[in-house]
């Protein structure tokens, strides 16, 4: 395998700081896998993506585009070692496809539409198949006109159970969104404005947990839950206060983290999950407000808890945030393999171009190859430098990486992530190890700066001479 012991310390011509026992390389060793556990069970599902009619936010019946009918979609469900297949039937309007967001697929089933596979157009079918490697909270969404897509109702969670999975009391799924309607409760049908090509994308006026402006979870006193949280709004950045109830981050990005922490100062950004492990121990009935406050002095009201103060133990077992997360103290000060300033300019189909390098991605009419390229197995440094003032989360496919330093400063995040945030004028480090080969998109999350340029493609091609 490509991560064994014996690999990782075999010295290295091309760069030396990928030998010896303390290198970003050797501390890697161990994290996440690079193949899926083989298994021949397979699950299987039947997706439709249509035009609906359904009632949402505060029971408006509102026109939307959705998976199966539901906003959010189906949560699907494989255990880790089987394999998902999705039949995936396209009935809108427009021709789109299926991302899995944070899923280590092989390349050819992640969904960017001209690289990976051809667009799938109005009444055709597509058959996802694929072994997930990681387990842990992941989701679904189109990659194509996906402003639009993506605001009208298209997303849903893919949750790849452990092998034996924890007995919390409840596995909850909690999706975040915002939408922008008219008068009429209906969604706002002008995508990519230029008031919002302009700032951080389509912020909406009504802002729901799982297509609900007042969502409520009732839970009894002694649960122990598990509350995975997905942002899956085009632009707005969440950060929920949880400081009314005893909850701890276990996993991000799907990822587990390597102990337990506080879910302080979270921001979630676009694309982001957030698992927490939730203990409620009050004996007697409460509810605690959850509050977004993103914007201090602008809290959102985000979902209420109901406690039921019928008193039981809770179910005691391990924290299952005990990952190996390498530290990667040393790996600052190694060289920036590459660099990515990202920036505005006036011009494009837009009016506006979000750039990475001065390079603007033409939406996805057609191929594009890699603008940059790693060694799979090969300790990468990045550095994003955001040259404008505006909000960039900026997510890659099929590699997850560690956050090293935000303005210089050293940051120990103890967990991987697939996408993180980058403020107006800030500078970010990032560490990654990519193992899985193909073409992979590096993109800001924000939608409609993805679809004002701010996409590129990274391939991942094996070690030369092996
Ligand atoms: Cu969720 Cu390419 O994105
Ligand atoms: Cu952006």
């Amino acid at each position: 395998m490509l991560f064994s012991c014996r690999s990782s310390s075999r010295p290295s011509a091309e760069s030396p700081r990928d030998a010896g026992p303390a290198t970003p390389i050797a501390e890697f060793a161990g994290a996440y896998p690079a193949d899926a556990p083989s298994s021949s069970a397979v699950k299987s599902y039947d997706l439709v993506a249509a035009e609906t009619e359904t009632a949402l936010v505060d029971g408006t019946v509102m026109r939307v585009w959705a998976y199966n009918g539901t906003v959010p979609g189906p949560t699907l469900r494989v255990r880790l070692g089987e394999t998902l297949r999705v039949r995936f039937t396209n009935r809108l309007p427009q021709p789109t496809t299926i991302h899995w967001h944070g899923v280590r697929v092989p390349n050819a089933m992640d969904g960017v539409p001209n690289a990976t596979q051809p667009p799938i157009a109005p009444g055709e079918t597509f058959v996802y198949e694929f072994a997930p490697k990681d387990a842990g909270t992941f989701w679904f969404h189109p990659h194509l006109r996906s402003s639009e897509q993506v605001e009208r109702g298209l997303y849903g969670v893919l949750i790849v159970e452990d092998p034996k999975p924890l007995p919390y009391s409840h596995d909850v799924v909690w999706v975040l969104d915002d939408w922008l309607r008219d008068s009429r409760g209906q969604i706002v049908e002008e995508f990519n404005t230029m008031h919002d090509l302009m700032h951080d994308g389509r912020w909406g006026n009504a802002i729901t947990v799982n297509s609900n402006t007042h969502e409520r979870l009732v839970v009894s006193s002694g649960d122990r839950i598990r509350l995975r949280l997905l942002n899956s709004a085009n632009g707005r950045v969440f950060k929920p206060d949880f400081s009314g109830i005893d909850a701890k981050v276990i996993a991000i990005d799907g990822m587990y983290l390597r102990e337990p922490i506080e879910p302080k100062d979270l921001e979630i950004a676009p694309g982001n999950r957030v698992d927490l492990d939730v203990t409620f121990a009050a004996t007697e009935s409460k509810s605690v407000a959850i509050v977004d406050r993103f914007y201090a002095s602008t809290p959102n009201h985000l979902a209420d808890i109901w406690i039921d103060g019928i008193a039981t133990p809770p179910p005691f077992f391990e924290s299952p945030a005990h990952a190996h997360v390498p530290a990667w103290r040393g790996a600052l000060v190694t060289a920036v393999d590459q660099e990515f300033r990202l920036n505005a300019r006036r011009g494009g189909p837009l009016g506006i171009e979000w750039t990475i390098n001065d390079h603007a991605f033409s939406a996805h009419e057609h191929d594009h190859p890699a603008a940059v390229t790693f060694t799979q197995g090969r300790f990468q440094h990045l550095r994003f430098t955001n040259e404008s003032y505006r909000l960039h989360p900026i997510h890659l496919h099929g590699m997850f990486f560690r956050l090293l330093a935000r303005n210089g400063s050293a940051v120990d995040e103890p967990f991987f992530r697939d996408t993180v945030l980058v403020h107006g004028k800030e500078t970010i480090d990032i560490g990654l190890v990519p193992l899985d080969l193909g073409r992979w998109m590096m993109h800001c999350h924000i939608l409609e700066h993805a679809e004002a340029g701010m996409m590129t493609m990274i391939g991942v091609v094996p070690p030369s001479g092996g």
